[in-house]
């Protein structure tokens, strides 16, 4: 009899990285993928507690597997990341149906806790956090996507923003070595895989811990090196750390793409300082022409925070206005949301959720002009995409993104087009999030 798994993940890239470590232990016991969730001996729920609607949706999901497994009581039901390590035995408490609870310091141990699992079927419970976890150890993955891959090169964060639950639930700072990461790289390539991107909470702190200077600058000309690499994207980079020797390495580069995702997350000096982030508004605005100087055409995105413990409009509006000055090609913006454990949670002068929802309206529409406005330049132009698949409306259009992750959509028409290949597409149509051509064959 066949045995299958299913693995329900939600998050950010590290939890898809870590989700295909999941995967390949599975395999490894024998499970194969299935679709449904339903018919899964065992189901694998990789948790994000960033935000509240995160844990809710996820709580929901926890709580429809209750219904799922009554109808098949030998499925074994795992909760893993960092809602596991944040909540740890409480989830049980209160989801009894809960066998298998693993923590971020647990993603490689998975296969040995299911066999103990399976062994005794007595429930299991990993969340104490190891900040010592063997850092140079990446274990076999099976990855989702044909042709690109995450390559993690250092685990957790030290910075502590005030809102931030990250560092509490990923742990302390870890750094892998150059060289395990060239040879993770290598491996992945030679698998076909021709996109590569870096992960960390904050790239430009990689190496801090091992003492070197300039590591991640170093680290990208080495990825950049290797033979049969095509684009090189990395993220997510931190605007204090951020220096001139990593935008020096992107310009030289031949495969680092031109796209500099720098979170901002407050455009105001005050605020900036109540969220530990370590630098002003106008450092900011430095940065970005430091970045506009070495690379005319950089394609910026950031990640913005609305609603602040403390923000008031006059704080947004300087958020609003470093979103029009700088001219983003795609912003990701969040209503702050209280997690316990952090400073801002503890912080006077929450902000009620309908003005958060109305400042980030504003700032959405802002930007959907912007973006509008920038896309509309591509029309015309020949662009040079990796084609990614059918898109999921419609077979009869294929998907892709150029190098510095512009959304391309063209019909296949009589044309044949393989996952991975580069495409021309010439750009006939623009709108705020996609732009539209056809294939130049
Ligand atoms: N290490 C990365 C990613 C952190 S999580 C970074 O520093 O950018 C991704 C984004 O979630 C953050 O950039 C931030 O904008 C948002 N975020 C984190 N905590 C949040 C909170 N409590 N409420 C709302 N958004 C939050
Ligand atoms: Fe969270 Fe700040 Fe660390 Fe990013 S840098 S993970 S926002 S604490
Ligand atoms: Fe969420 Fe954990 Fe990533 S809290 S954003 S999955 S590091």
């Amino acid at each position: 009899m066949q045995k299958f798994y299913h693995i329900l993940n939600y998050g950010c890239q590290m939890n898809e990285s870590d989700a295909e470590h999941y995967a390949a232990q599975l395999e490894e016991l024998g499970y194969h993928k299935n679709e449904d969730f339903r018919q899964a001996d065992v189901i694998v729920v990789n948790t994000c507690c960033v935000r509240e609607s995160a844990e809710k949706k996820i709580l929901g999901k926890i709580g429809e597997l209750k219904n799922v497994k009554a109808q098949k009581p030998e499925q074994i039901i795992c909760i893993a990341g960092c809602m596991a390590q944040k909540d740890g035995e409480k989830l049980i408490k209160k989801h009894p149906q809960i066998d298998l609870l693993i923590g971020t310091s647990y993603v490689n141990s998975f296969k040995e806790i299911l066999e103990d699992y399976l062994h005794d079927k007595h429930v299991r419970v990993h969340t104490e956090m190891l900040n010592n976890q063997d850092s140079e150890f990446e274990g076999e993955r099976v990855r989702e996507n044909g042709f690109s891959a995450w390559i993690p090169i250092m685990y957790g964060c030290n910075n502590f923003c005030t809102y931030c639950i990250v560092p509490y639930v990923r742990g302390r700072e870890r750094s892998r070595s150059v060289e395990n990461i060239i040879e993770e790289v290598k491996r992945a390539v030679a698998g076909g895989y021709k996109e590569i991107t870096l992960l960390g909470q904050n790239v430009n702190s990689y190496g801090k811990d091992f003492g070197e200077k300039e590591a991640f600058a170093k680290l990208l000309k080495e990825v950049d090196k290797v033979e049969g690499i095509e684009r090189i994207h990395y993220m997510t980079s931190h605007p204090r750390d951020m220096s001139e020797d990593v935008i020096k390495a992107v310009a030289e580069s031949k495969h680092i793409c031109e796209n500099f995702h720098v979170p901002f997350q407050s455009g105001s000096t005050r605020i900036l300082k109540e969220m530990n982030r370590g630098y002003t508004r106008e450092k900011y605005l430095e940065l970005i022409k430091l970045i506009r100087k070495y690379v005319p055409n950089a394609v910026l995105t950031s990640d913005i925070i609305v609603g602040f413990p403390g923000e008031t409009e006059e704080d947004f509006l300087d958020t609003y206005n470093l979103v029009k000055e700088v001219g983003f090609d795609m912003i990701f913006t969040f209503i702050y949301s209280k997690r316990s454990g952090t400073p801002a949670a503890k912080m006077e002068e929450q902000i009620p959720l309908a003005v958060k929802k109305e400042r980030l309206n504003r700032l959405m529409e802002l930007q959907n002009d912007i973006s509008l406005k920038l896309n509309q330049k591509f029309v015309g132009e020949v662009v040079e995409v990796i084609a990614e698949g059918p898109s999921r409306k419609n077979d009869k259009v294929w998907n892709g993104r150029t190098e510095t992750n512009k959304l391309v959509l063209w019909p296949i028409e009589d044309n044949k087009f393989e996952v991975g290949q580069a495409v021309n597409i010439k750009i006939e149509t623009a709108q705020t999030w996609i732009l539209k051509g056809k294939a130049l064959v």
